[in-house]
């Protein structure tokens, strides 16, 4: 008798497996291309948008990413520009894409804004490290990180677009993005201090 059925049967078999395996590879490379090219339109192929309307997204904290995602899909982040703009692309991910888009996003490299002038760069960074202890606004560092680089869900803010900085502690200080935490946060920043905070931490 001849052992050769065997082999081929398993090798077959090893086919099979490893050809499925391949396939779906290919398939979740494309499913996640084809995503990043719709989200390219706005926020560029790399994550580097050119438009401040349009946050950065390279480098970014994938867990926060991550958690935007589900509340522009579940409508929970409801600023005016998150309606406009993001409920609509939410809605057509589901959670293995928004993992995934996360990953990929937060993977590029950083990258810096526009330079700031010392004496707003002094005002901000003294905030930033040490908060206004008469207006009970807390040092930004010990959530956003020494160097606003972020940490889980804690956003990256350091080479963020400035006006998008800036226009989110207006949003988090009316509530229209609703977050606690954030709310008190931007309460007593006056409006100096927000163009302040929102220059210097582009420029890091
Ligand atoms: C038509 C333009 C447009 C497209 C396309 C688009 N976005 Fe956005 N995205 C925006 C805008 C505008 C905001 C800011 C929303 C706000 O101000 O609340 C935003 C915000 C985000 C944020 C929050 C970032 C932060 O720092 O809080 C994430 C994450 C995001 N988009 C991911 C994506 C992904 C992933 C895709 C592709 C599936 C995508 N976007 C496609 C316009 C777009
Ligand atoms: C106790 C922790 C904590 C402190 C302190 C804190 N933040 Fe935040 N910050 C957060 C969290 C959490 C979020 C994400 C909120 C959400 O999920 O919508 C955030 C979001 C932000 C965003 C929005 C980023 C984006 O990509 O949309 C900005 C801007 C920001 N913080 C600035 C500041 C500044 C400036 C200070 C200091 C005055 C500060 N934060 C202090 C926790 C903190």
């Amino acid at each position: 008798m001849s052992t050769f059925p065997i082999p081929a049967v398993l090798a077959v078999a090893l086919c099979l497996a490893a050809c499925e395996s391949q396939r779906a590879d290919v398939a979740q490379h494309q499913d996640i291309e084809g995503y990043v090219h719709l989200c390219s339109s706005c926020h560029g192929v790399t994550g580097h948008s050119v438009s401040p309307t349009f946050p950065i997204l390279a480098a970014q904290q994938a867990d926060y990413l991550e958690a935007q995602l589900h509340a522009f899909r579940d409508h929970s982040r409801a600023d005016p520009h998150a309606h406009t703009y993001m409920w609509g692309m939410a809605a057509h991910l589901d959670d293995a894409a928004i993992t995934k888009l996360a990953a990929y996003f937060s993977a590029q490299p950083a990258s810096r804004g526009e330079p700031v002038d010392d004496k707003t760069a002094a005002t901000a960074k003294s905030i930033f490290i040490d908060g206004i202890e008469s207006r009970n606004v807390p040092a930004c560092v010990a959530c956003h990180g020494e160097k606003a680089e972020g940490q889980g869900a804690f956003p990256r803010l350091a080479g963020q677009h400035r006006a998008y900085l800036a226009d989110q502690l207006r949003l988090f200080r009316s509530n229209a993005r609703a977050n606690e935490t954030m709310h008190d946060n931007a309460l007593n920043l006056t409006e100096p201090e927000i163009d302040a905070l929102a220059a210097y931490l582009s420029s890091l």
